[in-house]
C-alpha cells in the first residue's frame, strides 16, 4: 500500500498521539555527569571554554551531592587534577590522591552511585595516559600503574571502575588487580572504541592536562575505522568488562549501532566536551535553540543504541525531563 492509502501524516496530528508513538524514551537514570576535582581550588571555579561547568574543590561534598540528586541525577564519573605531577602519575594511585579523596568525599556524603575514570594523563608531568619510555607510551608497564590505579579507586569506594587510556590488556590486568584485593563486585565500565578526537579540546582545558601539541593517535583509535572498533569492544568483553563505551558520541553514532547489533553487553556512550561545547557556544550565540539541541543530541544517541549516556547536561537534561513530565 501506498499514498493516498497511506497517509504517514495520521499518526502524527496530535501531541498526545506523538507520545503515545515515540520509540525512543531518555529518563533521568540514563545519564552520568562527569564531575572534575581540583586539588588547588577552594571554591567552584568555572571551566572557560564549557559554559556551565565547574572544576570543584575538595570540600563541600554534601551540597554537591545533594544538588545533583535534587536535580534527578544518581551516578557521576569523577576526574581528579592533581596539585603535582610526575613522570609516572604517582598521584593517580597515592591514597591521598585528589581523585581517591573526591571519590571519599561523594561516598561518605551521599549515595550517588561513584564511576571513577582511570587514566593517567591528568596525572603526569608529560600529559600521556601512560608510562613514557623511549618517547613512546610503555603499554605493560602502564598496565601495573592502571592495576594499582583501580585497586586505589575501589579502596576509596568507587563503585565502578572506568579505564579511559586505550592500553593493550588494560580490562584484562584491572579485572585482576581487583580480584586479586578483593573487590571481585566491582563492575568495570570500559572505554573500549575510544577515538582519538579533537571533540575533546575543552577536557584538556578543563583537567589542565599538560599535553601542548602531542598526540594520543599511538593509542586512541582513528576516526574512520569501524571495524577496529568492533573488534576492541570484542577484546573488552572476552577480558571481562562488564560494559562497554563508545566515545565520541554524535559523530560516532553508527559505531554505537553496531555495537547494539552485535553485543549484549550494556553500551555507555560520551557525549564528550566538545559535543557539549559546541552546542552551547550556538545556543550562547542564539544560532540555535540550545534546549531542543540538547534533547535531540541526547534521543539521537540513544536511538542509536545506547543504553547510558555520560554527559555535561545530566543535570540539565533530568530537570527539564523532570517539567515535562509534570
Ligand atoms: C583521558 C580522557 C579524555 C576524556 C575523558 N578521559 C580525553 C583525552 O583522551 O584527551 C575526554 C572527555 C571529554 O572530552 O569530555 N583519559
Amino acid at each position: 500500500m501506498k499514498f493516498p492509502e497511506v497517509r504517514m501524516r495520521r499518526l502524527r496530528s496530535t501531541p498526545a498521539l506523538e507520545e503515545m508513538l515515540s520509540e525512543t524514551i531518555i529518563k533521568p537514570s540514563d545519564f552520568i555527569l562527569p564531575l572534575f576535582f581540583n586539588e588547588m581550588i577552594t571554591k567552584d571555579t568555572p571551566v572557560p571554554s564549557m559554559p556551565g561547568v565547574s572544576n570543584h574543590p575538595l570540600s563541600g561534598y554534601e551540597d554537591l551531592a545533594h544538588g545533583i540528586k535534587n536535580n534527578g541525577v544518581s551516578s557521576v564519573l569523577v576526574f581528579g587534577i592533581p596539585a603535582t605531577k610526575d613522570k609516572e602519575g604517582s598521584q593517580a594511585y597515592d591514597y591521598d590522591g585528589v581523585s581517591q579523596k573526591a571519590i571519599r568525599g561523594i561516598k561518605e556524603n551521599s549515595d550517588l552511585i561513584v564511576i571513577a575514570d582511570l587514566c593517567m594523563c591528568e596525572y603526569t608531568d608529560h600529559g600521556h595516559c601512560g608510562i613514557v619510555k623511549d618517547g613512546n607510551v610503555d603499554n605493560d608497564q602502564t598496565l601495573t600503574q592502571y592495576g594499582k590505579i583501580a585497586v586505589a579507586q575501589a579502596e576509596a569506594g568507587a563503585d565502578m571502575i572506568a579505564p579511559s587510556g586505550m592500553m593493550d590488556g588494560q580490562v584484562g590486568v584491572i579485572r585482576k588487580a581487583l580480584d586479586d584485593a578483593g573487590f571481585c563486585n566491582i563492575p568495570i565500565m570500559a572505554y573500549s572504541a575510544k577515538y582519538c578526537s579533537a571533540f575533546y579540546g575543552p577536557f584538556r582545558d578543563a583537567v589542565a592536562s599538560s599535553f601542548g601539541n602531542n598526540s594520543r593517535s599511538a593509542y586512541q583509535m582513528q576516526c574512520g575505522n569501524r571495524r577496529e572498533a568492533m573488534h576492541e569492544i570484542e577484546l573488552d568483553v572476552s577480558e571481562g568488562a562488564d560494559i562497554i563505551m563508545v566515545k565520541p558520541a554524535s559523530s560516532y553514532l553508527d559505531i554505537i549501532r553496531e555495537a547494539r547489533n552485535r553485543f549484549d553487553t550494556p553500551i555507555a556512550a560520551y557525549q564528550v566536551s566538545g559535543e557539549y561545547s559546541m552546542i552551547e557556544a550556538a545556543a550562547i550565540n542564539g544560532w540555535i535553540d540550545g534546549k531542543r539541541a540538547m534533547m535531540e543530541s541526547l534521543l539521537s544517541i540513544k536511538r542509536a543504541g545506547s543504553d547510558m549516556i555520560i554527559t555535561y547536561y545530566a543535570e540539565r537534561v533530568s530537570r527539564e525531563l523532570a517539567l515535562w513530565r509534570r
